[in-house]
């Protein structure tokens, strides 16, 4: 991206099944997708001011006094459900402390994660480190081979509530039966069962109205989706992970409706350092 620069980009994700029960210890298959971000870091270089997590994530980081001029390049929409907080943590641990061991990175995405989000699983971070698909436990993870490639994530709205907010909101009711179903799922994955995840999502008051809507929608064509992050009521849920075995026909309704989408491709590679 920019010559002399430590350049370094990071995969967004999408949870295929177990959010939220991945918290209580529940597995969860998650993927790395084609949507990167990517920072390009000069030291010494006298930095702009930084707000947000950015701003956190560089008091954690940088020793005082320490100055870095960023740039900051994501195709990742923040706030979606797509993991653009863990990438812009692990990518800038990765750009600014290259020389840490990768125990000692991770345990700083973790800091930088928690500040974002509360209490996390440590399933985000996983995903966008190591790529590829996982399932995910418990901090531990195995690559999973799934006949899936390609996902269409339906933008359902920017949620109000932070991640950290609605993992709050599930701790208030801690629903352990279906929690264990979500578990239950992620053991067994395939796309057939992404209606049945997408109901316990939504008993577990984690899906809003707009994202319903579109929901019920996909189901009345054939079609199946659900929230793939954490969620959200108030407002949108964030991307929606949609599947119909006639893409051609869901691509249709896609349209017809003007709902924006993308198109990703799952088990991209994970971190890694971009030649300049
Ligand atoms: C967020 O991508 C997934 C949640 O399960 C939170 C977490 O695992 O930390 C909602």
């Amino acid at each position: 991206m920019e010559k002399g620069a430590v350049t370094v980009s990071a995969p967004g994700k999408v949870i295929l099944a177990g959010e939220h029960a991945v918290v209580y210890g529940y597995p969860a298959i998650a993927a790395a997708i084609d949507r990167r971000l990517i920072i390009a870091v000069r030291q010494g270089k006298k930095s702009k001011r930084y707000t947000g997590l950015v701003e956190f994530a560089l008091s954690q980081i940088l020793k005082p006094g320490e100055v870095v001029d960023l740039k900051i390049k994501s195709k990742l929409p923040i706030g979606s459900g797509l993991g653009s907080s863990a990438a812009l943590a692990t990518a800038l641990v990765w750009a600014l402390k290259p020389s840490l061991s990768v125990q000692a990175k991770n345990r700083l995405v973790k800091i930088i994660e928690d500040y974002q989000h509360g209490q996390s699983s440590g399933v985000d971070q996983v995903i966008v480190r190591q790529g590829g698909m996982l399932k995910f436990q418990r901090g531990k993870f195995k690559p999973v081979k799934l006949k899936v490639k390609q996902a269409i994530l339906i933008d359902s709205g920017r949620p109000k509530e932070t991640t950290g907010e609605m993992v709050k909101n599930v701790a208030e009711k801690k629903p352990v039966t279906i929690l264990k179903k979500i578990g239950q799922i992620a053991d067994n994955w395939s796309p057939g069962l992404i209606k049945e995840n997408e109901w316990l999502l939504e008993q577990l008051g984690v899906v809003g109205q707009k994202a319903q809507k579109i929901i019920r929608q996909i189901e009345v064509i054939g079609g199946m989706a659900k929230v793939c992050g954490a969620g959200g009521i108030k407002a949108g849920s964030g991307m929606l992970l949609a599947h119909h075995q006639d893409q051609g026909k869901l691509l249709k309704l896609i349209k017809q409706k003007h709902w924006r989408y993308l198109k990703v491709s799952l088990g991209e590679p994970g971190v890694r350092y971009e030649k300049n």
